[in-house]
């Protein structure tokens, strides 16, 4: 899907605007995401745990709300991190966006760079439904 420059903006400036709530005691590394998914923005931070292995991530907070309120279709994520580089996803992330948005547009982004990628980019081989059934 091609996704329009000022929708683009708008996720981008919902990503930074997340990343100010996140919950990040521990790393002290906020990250703040926007997905776009069936036409509504939807935007959560990361949020950690003392129990280190319970944090999760920016985006799959943000996936896993707009799914529990009924969207099915994910088509662009943003990722923004208040650092000079951009940080990519991690695995576990690429793999539930691939869920939901195997055509997405992942934008990643910082306070000074930008880089879009394909999911299949960064993902190519993900674990997919049709891979249950092979024994
Ligand atoms: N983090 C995200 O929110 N998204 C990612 O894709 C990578 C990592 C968070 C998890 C943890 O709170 C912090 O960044 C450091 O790993």
């Amino acid at each position: 899907m091609n996704i329009l420059p000022a929708t683009l903006d708008e996720l981008k400036r919902r990503a930074r605007e997340a990343a100010v709530h996140a919950y990040a005691p521990y790393s002290r590394f906020p990250v703040g995401a926007a997905i776009l998914c069936d036409g509504v923005i939807e935007s959560a931070a990361n949020v950690e745990n003392v129990s280190y292995g319970l944090s999760i991530c920016a985006e799959r907070t943000a996936i896993f709300g707009a799914v529990a309120r009924g969207a099915r279709r994910i088509d662009a994520v943003v990722l923004y991190t208040p650092t000079h580089s951009i940080s990519t996803p991690c695995g576990a992330c690429l793999q539930v966006i691939a869920e939901f948005g195997p055509d997405a547009l992942i934008v990643c982004c910082s306070d000074g760079a930008e880089h879009q990628y394909a999911l299949k980019e960064l993902l190519p081989a993900a674990f997919t439904a049709p891979q249950l059934v092979k024994r």
